[in-house]
């Protein structure tokens, strides 16, 4: 049974298959590129200034949209526990792959997950941050404003959301994908609402040779 008008349920029914749509989209990606294995420079100088120098190597992770696992085997090599998820089961194999090449003593606490980030849920499990290096930007802004206002639920008091997220002006030759949303003022807005501290930088990079990547990054502290 169904609640909803003919009309309303058509649009979901597109919805939910431009959404497959797009994930297929990345799957295909991960199966020819070798995707990123360099961690972001600005996440690691985050995970340092908060849990490097105090032997908090407890501190959990939960990675939004892990791809190979650049920042999550990054976490996991520094004996971090990390949850990883990506809706691409190729991204995830690599991810693992990798994983499998690490030369360590201690044993890596590493969880993969392939799903989509907006039906995932982690029943009581808590985490000390909540990530997304470049996955919400692919997803429509109602569905990862969604995503960011669920973690709230899945950090620990204090817990912080960071993300990385392309904003205006976007070079679209180096998409690889059909779909991205730039984020924008109010989609930010929308996405970080509630949030007890939200402190937000911009960022430009020169990537592949010469183009010009504005990013924002975005650190949000739920409250105590
Ligand atoms: C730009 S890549 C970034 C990958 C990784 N965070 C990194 O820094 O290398 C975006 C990632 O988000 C994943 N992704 C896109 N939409 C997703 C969704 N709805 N659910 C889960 N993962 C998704 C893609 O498969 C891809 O791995």
């Amino acid at each position: 049974m169904t609640n909803g008008t003919p009309e309303k349920e058509d649009d979901m029914a597109t919805a939910a298959a431009l959404a497959k749509q797009r994930t297929d989209e990345w799957e295909e990606v991960h199966k020819v590129v070798p995707w990123g294995s360099v961690p972001d420079h600005n996440f690691q100088k985050f995970v340092e200034s908060r849990w490097g120098g105090l032997n908090l190597r407890s501190a959990s992770f939960l990675d939004l949209g892990c791809g190979a696992g650049a920042q999550a085997i990054w976490l996991a090599e520094r004996g971090y526990h990390v949850t990883a998820v990506d809706a691409s089961r190729a991204a995830i194999e690599r991810l693992l792959e990798r994983t499998g090449r690490i030369d360590t003593t201690m044993p890596i606490s590493l969880m993969t997950v392939t799903a989509d980030v907006r039906d995932v849920s982690f029943g009581d499990a808590k985490f000390d941050c909540v990530f997304d290096v470049c996955c919400l930007q692919h997803i429509e802004e109602d569905a990862a404003v969604a995503v960011v206002q669920r973690a709230r639920q899945w950090l620990k008091p204090g817990g912080v959301f960071w993300s990385k997220q392309a904003i205006a002006p976007f070079d679209h030759t180096l998409n690889r994908v059909s779909y991205i949303r730039p984020a924008t003022m109010e989609s930010l807005r929308r996405m970080f609402v509630g949030y007890a501290e939200v402190k937000m930088d911009m960022l430009r990079e020169i990537v592949r040779g010469d183009k010009n990547l504005w990013s924002v990054i975005v650190q949000a502290r739920v409250g105590l």
